[in-house]
């Protein structure tokens, strides 16, 4: 294992009526921004519970709302500008994980002389930052227990992740109830984002980590048994409590304990959204099989596992690479069984569009990947496999 340390001081409110608790954790807090996305949450009670909650306990609120998917950093401007003047003292993210991200950045960019891009981009370092809390609506991200944020530049049409201990929710409330009006093709994303997320921790090169192995594998079970019932039956709450805590635990800094992350799926998708705006996990799920067939042979025992542990795939008679393809092919008819897409060019992207996307994914820091390191020729090779 990799020497590491553990850190996350978000505490999790699990469970029906979760958010009846949150005036317990906002100290003396008395008002806050309250920021939201297009209107989902007038459909699905969190906006009722929220705003009763908050009157109920003598809080005020400032309203922002129109966060969009791929959140922008004109929105997060926008919101600051409100927090400053209206003077907050916490941003309130009600949503999903585009809410949340986009809490982060008004967080810092409320309190914070620098500019929230800069900040992005590494060129500013956030000294402080307002408490974020978070009402989560669909289960994908991880955001309402991580220190992440991706957020996207409109204007020169670049979407970075960046992350800072500040902006670790200070508490998150999660209602699955909440979740049960996500709509299916919404649903297949927020799986296959938490699996990726799984999966760009999983294959790594680090020896000797049974145990972040175990818990990624274990975790990745519990998703593939529940997944598939969960589309044909969106208004199952169990089902849904389950998605719900999956996509928190997959990317809250446990599957990272003694490992080093790869990271370089990620990567090529937040180019292709930058570019073509897709939703996030459409992107991996299209990606993600490709960047596996392009690398697997630096550790194909990684992927035999994942074949053997999790789709239970019977070694016998089969070579290492052979279950290693397996693993690869039962991964895509998985996803592709849920709805997920399975080609760019079903969001007419095509040959012509390679070169940028290759480029925009080795702007920021050139060649880039942990478990193997891509340069141009691989990114323009998986890439092409994905068209
Ligand atoms: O805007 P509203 O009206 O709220 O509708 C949203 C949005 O249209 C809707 N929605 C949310 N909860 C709902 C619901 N619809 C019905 N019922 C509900 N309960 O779903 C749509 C998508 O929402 P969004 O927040 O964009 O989805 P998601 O949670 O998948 O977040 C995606 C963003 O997170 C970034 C992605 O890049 C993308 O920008 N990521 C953030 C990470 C992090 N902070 O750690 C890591 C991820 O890898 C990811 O990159
Ligand atoms: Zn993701």
């Amino acid at each position: 294992m990799q020497s590491f340390q553990f850190y996350n001081p978000t505490r999790l409110i699990f469970g029906r009526g979760a958010v009846e608790r949150l005036p317990e954790f906002l100290g003396g807090i008395r008002r806050v921004l309250f920021l939201y996305g297009g209107g989902s949450i007038k459909r699905n009670g969190a906006y009722e519970d929220v705003t009763r909650v908050l009157k109920q306990a003598g809080v005020e609120w400032v309203e922002v709302s129109g966060v969009e998917p791929n959140p922008r950093v004109g929105t997060v401007r926008r919101a600051a500008a409100i927090a400053r003047e209206a003077r907050v003292e916490a941003v309130l993210a009600v949503g999903g994980g585009s809410v949340l991200d986009a809490a982060k950045g008004v967080a810092v960019a409320a309190v914070g002389e620098a500019d929230i891009w800069d900040v992005v981009l590494g060129r500013a370092t956030p000294e402080a930052a307002l408490p974020v809390y978070a009402v989560l609506t669909l289960a994908a991200t991880g955001s309402e227990m991580n220190k992440n944020s991706v957020l996207t530049n409109e204007a020169t049409k670049e979407k970075y992740g960046w992350s800072s201990e500040l902006v670790y929710p200070r508490a998150s409330f999660l209602d699955p109830a909440y979740t049960l009006t996500v709509p299916k093709d919404q649903t297949v994303y927020g799986i296959v984002d938490m699996m990726s997320h799984i999966f760009e921790q999983y294959f790594h090169t680090v020896e000797n980590t049974p145990v972040t192995d175990r818990l990624a594998e274990g975790l990745l079970r519990a998703i593939v048994e529940a997944a598939p019932k969960l589309v044909e039956r969106l208004d199952d709450l169990a089902l849904r409590e389950t998605i719900l805590l999956a996509g928190t635990v997959a990317l809250n800094g446990t599957l990272s304990m003694g490992v080093q992350g790869d990271w370089a799926t990620h990567n090529i998708e937040h180019a292709v959204s930058a570019l073509f705006d897709i939703p996030h996990a459409a992107g991996l799920a299209i990606l993600f099989p490709h960047w596996m067939r392009h690398v697997y042979r630096v550790r194909p025992e990684r992927w035999a596992n994942l074949a053997t542990r999790v789709f239970g795939v019977d070694p016998a008679g089969k070579s290492v690479d052979d279950l290693a393809l397996a693993a690869i092919e039962r991964l895509e008819a998985f996803w592709q069984g849920l709805g997920a897409p399975a080609r760019l060019r079903e969001f007419g992207i095509t040959e012509a569009d390679v070169e940028a996307i290759v480029e925009k994914s080795l702007a920021r820091r050139g060649p880039f990947g942990h478990f193997m390191t891509l340069d141009a020729d691989d990114v323009r090779a998986i890439v092409r496999a994905a068209l």
